[in-house]
This record gives C-alpha cells, structure tokens and sequence, in this order.
C-alpha cells in the first residue's frame, strides 16, 4: 500500500493528510477500533491482536484456511526456534568477520570516525520525488540527516543520548519532536551502524537463524 490509497494525494500539507475522505482511511480507523476493542476487553490492554492476527500480509484476510498451507510441507510461519541460533549454521562472528573483511578490515573499519555525505532521499506516496540528503555523522555516535523538501528542511538529529526530528508544517509550540522509546533505539542503531567497525557492538547476542523464506508473497 501507498499513502496515497488513504490520503488524498498531491497535497503535502498536514490538512490533506488529516481530511477523512477516503473510505479506505475510514476503515483503516475502524479497523484499529476493532484491534483495541479486542484487546481492551479481552487481553487488559496487552498488544495482543495485532493487524498481522487476521491479515497476515493481505490486504483482505482469508476467511477460508488454504489447504495447501493446512496439509503442504512448508510452514507458511517462522518456526518457534527463529530466535535461536540454528545447529550446522555458522557462528554469527564468522559471518559479521566476512563483512569487516569485506569492507577492508576491522582495522581499517575501525579508523573511520567521522562521515560526510551527500545523497538522494526517495521517498514513496505523495512525495516520491527526490530530494538533496545531506548526513552528518561521528563515530562517537552523533548523527544529524537533512533532507531538502520543497517546503524546507527535514531534519533528524542523535546527540549520542537523545533524538529529535524536524518537518516542514509542524507547527509551533512543537515544531521540534523528541524521540523515545524504539523510534531512541532506531536513532541509536542508525548512528552507530554507520560505522562498520561498531556492528559487533551495537547489538549484542547476534544468532544465526534457520533459512527461512517469506510466508507472504
Ligand atoms: C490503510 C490506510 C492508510 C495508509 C496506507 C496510510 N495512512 Fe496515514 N492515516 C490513516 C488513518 C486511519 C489515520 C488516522 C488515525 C487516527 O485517526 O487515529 C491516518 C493518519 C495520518 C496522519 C495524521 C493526520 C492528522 O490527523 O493529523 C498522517 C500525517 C499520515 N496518516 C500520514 C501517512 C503517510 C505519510 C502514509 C504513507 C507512508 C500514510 N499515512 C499511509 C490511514 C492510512
Ligand atoms: C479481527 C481481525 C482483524 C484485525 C485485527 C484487523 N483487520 Fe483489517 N480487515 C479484517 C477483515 C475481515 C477485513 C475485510 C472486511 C471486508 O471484507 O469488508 C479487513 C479489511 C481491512 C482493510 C480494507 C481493505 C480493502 O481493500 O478494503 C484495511 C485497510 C485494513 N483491514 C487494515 C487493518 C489494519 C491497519 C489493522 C490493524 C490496526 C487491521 N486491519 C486489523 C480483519 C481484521
């Protein structure tokens, strides 16, 4: 799916986004009502149901099982022991070795500590066009990205601590957002997986998983 499918296209501004004239928005609402109904009254609260419960990556969910996911040999859904490290798999260390190696070696990985690029922003839906991307990064883990949208900057920035986000139309007294929570974590991960030589670092207890395939398409 597209923003365009629920939001009016060609229109930037907030309002567009906000206007409920697309049915598919209206259901897309309902559909969250339906979500937190279920796991209001029937799981306290806890993010139990979730849109993939009934989708499962369609955008109408079957309402008849597929005998050929029933009684077929492959599992349509990663299996249980997704999360351990699978046996006959390599050490996950062997295979993040290959990529250090790959990109010239720890050593070296490790002399890069600061970064400037210049790059394209594509983005998808309404504002699909491409647009300037300037990314400004420091191995002590500070990251700011500026991407030049018609309407002005849209910025990000990681301080080695916290995180914030600045875009065009949004209006004061916030125009400033704080991140926290995973969108913290996103920013954190983003900053540090600039520099090759920290991906040992940034997440720990790496596993290698089965093969798997994707249920969906
Ligand atoms: C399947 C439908 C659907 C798609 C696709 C979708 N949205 Fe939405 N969007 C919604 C719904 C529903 C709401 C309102 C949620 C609410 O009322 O709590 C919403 C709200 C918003 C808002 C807040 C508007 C306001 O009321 O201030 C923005 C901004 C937004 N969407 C942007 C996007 C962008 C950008 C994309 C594409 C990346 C996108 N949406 C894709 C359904 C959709
Ligand atoms: C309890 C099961 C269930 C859950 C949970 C659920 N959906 Fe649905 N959804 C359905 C069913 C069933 C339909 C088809 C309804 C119909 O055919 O009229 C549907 C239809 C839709 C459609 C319309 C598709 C189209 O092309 O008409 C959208 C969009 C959608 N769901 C989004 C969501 C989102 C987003 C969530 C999570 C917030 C969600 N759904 C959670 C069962 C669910």
């Amino acid at each position: 799916m597209n923003c365009t499918h629920c939001h009016s296209g060609n229109d930037y501004t907030v309002e567009a986004y906000a206007a409920d004239t697309i049915e598919l928005k209206q259901t897309a609402r309902k559909m969250m009502v339906i979500m937190n109904t279920i796991n209001q009254s029937f799981f306290a609260g806890r993010q139990v149901i979730t849109c993939w419960t009934c989708h499962q990556g369609e955008q109408i969910p079957h309402n008849v099982p597929n005998l050929l996911i029933q009684y077929g040999q492959t599992l349509p859904y990663e299996p249980e022991e997704a999360n351990q490290q699978a046996p006959g798999q390599p050490a996950a260390d062997e295979v993040l070795d290959k990529y250090l190696q790959a990109v010239g070696g720890a050593q070296r990985a490790n002399t890069l500590t600061s970064l400037v690029a210049k790059g394209t922003n594509r983005g998808y839906g309404p504002e699909n066009t491409p647009r300037p991307l300037e990314l400004y990064a420091k191995a002590t883990g500070q990251l700011t990205t500026i991407t030049k949208t018609d309407d002005g900057d849209s910025t990000s920035t990681y301080d080695g601590r916290n995180a914030w986000s600045a875009v065009p139309h949004k209006p004061a007294p916030d125009p400033v957002l704080p991140l926290n929570g995973d969108d913290l974590a996103g920013a954190k991960l983003d900053a540090t997986l600039l520099f090759p030589g920290k991906i040992k670092q940034a997440l720990v207890e790496w596993r290698v998983g089965f093969p798997s395939r994707s249920p969906c398409r």
